[in-house]
């Protein structure tokens, strides 16, 4: 029977805290706004699994293109002995990874690190199995707090996939990537897939797909305070809107109210009033350029070694070593 170590620093309490304490403040912040964190409980992440089958939603089959392509390339510039995948469950992506590591013969430790412990088990477990020669070792953890947790052990890559680097603003960026490079060694590596901005029409349609999936993704967050927070929200209140921010060039995705109503979320004792068109912003989805993305890592400390993009010029992949 092959065994995974699994290291929990973040538990389901300090999860429900978290929820409150960004539901309060992001609730009676104007303009409200929830963190997209959020939106990943079993049916969000199932959701989310949905959107990424879409053809709409092209930063997702463009990462992997990218991945298919130049695994082999990716494995023989980094020499990694450990590959660190953070927000994980991404799982065919990691096999190519994986894969290539291991035919560059330097692999030896996979270090999965996901806020979700349950996922964490099941991948760490099918993996440990198809890949008996490796150890695998996760982490329950938030990428934004624990990154220092992670163990020194050979070299190692970490890898931040699916472009969830853009679901941070830009000083959440700055201070990911400086944890980030303070978790590492010099000559060590990270591993970053990014959208790039590209014609504004095929962003929001990848955001606003015409099936409604996404729709469901976003009301979602809604029905997770309902159901943790004991809140009330009327989902059929709320309309799915999706647009780009020319100036801040990012993607967001906004719940707006289609009537005035008065939001009761019980847990917080808290009443929360809507008026008719009120928007709450529920995600940005930052796009990159490649000067940005050298210059944000710079300002962390990184260099950027490699850039690699599809072949549509969508989404990078950009491999930096640390200085
Ligand atoms: C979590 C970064 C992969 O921002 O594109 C997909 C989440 N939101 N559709 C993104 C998402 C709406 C996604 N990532």
């Amino acid at each position: 029977m092959t065994t995974a170590v699994l290291d929990v620093y973040l538990t389901e309490a300090d999860g429900q805290a978290a929820l409150r304490a960004d539901a309060r403040a992001g609730l009676t912040a104007i303009p409200k706004v929830l963190p997209p964190k959020w939106f990943y409980d079993a049916r969000g992440s199932e959701l989310y699994e949905r959107i990424t089958e879409l053809a709409e939603y092209y930063p997702f089959n463009a990462e992997r293109e990218i991945l298919r392509e130049r695994a082999g390339e990716i494995a023989a510039a980094s020499g990694a002995e450990t590959l660190v995948e953070l927000g994980s469950g991404s799982s065919e992506k990691t096999r190519w990874l994986l894969d290539a590591l291991t035919e560059a013969g330097t692999l030896r430790g996979y270090l999965p690190l996901d806020v979700s412990e349950s996922a964490l088990r099941d991948a760490a477990r099918s993996l440990a199995e198809e890949y008996p020669a490796l150890s695998v070792h996760g982490i329950v953890g938030d990428f934004t707090q624990h990154l220092g947790r992670i163990p020194a052990r050979g070299k190692r890559l970490l890898a931040f996939l699916g472009g969830t680097i853009g679901n941070l603003v830009p000083a959440e960026r700055a201070d990911f990537l400086h944890s980030a490079r303070a978790a590492l060694r010099p000559g060590e590596q990270l591993l970053l897939g990014a959208g790039l901005v590209i014609d504004p029409a095929t962003m929001v349609t990848a955001y606003d797909d015409p099936s409604g999936v996404t729709a469901e993704f976003n009301l979602n967050v809604l029905r997770v305070l309902n159901r943790e927070l004991d809140a009330d929200f009327d989902l059929g209140a709320f309309r799915h809107v999706a647009l780009w921010n020319a100036e801040r060039e990012w993607i967001e995705m906004r719940l707006r109210a289609t009537r005035r109503m008065i939001v009761h979320v019980a847990e917080l004792g808290l009443d929360v009033p809507f008026a008719e068109g009120e928007e709450l912003l529920t995600e940005v989805s930052a796009k990159f350029r490649r000067d940005g993305v050298r210059t944000e890592l710079r300002a962390a400390g990184f260099e950027l070694t490699e850039w690699w993009t599809d072949s549509t010029n969508r989404f990078a992949l950009t491999l930096a070593t640390a200085l």
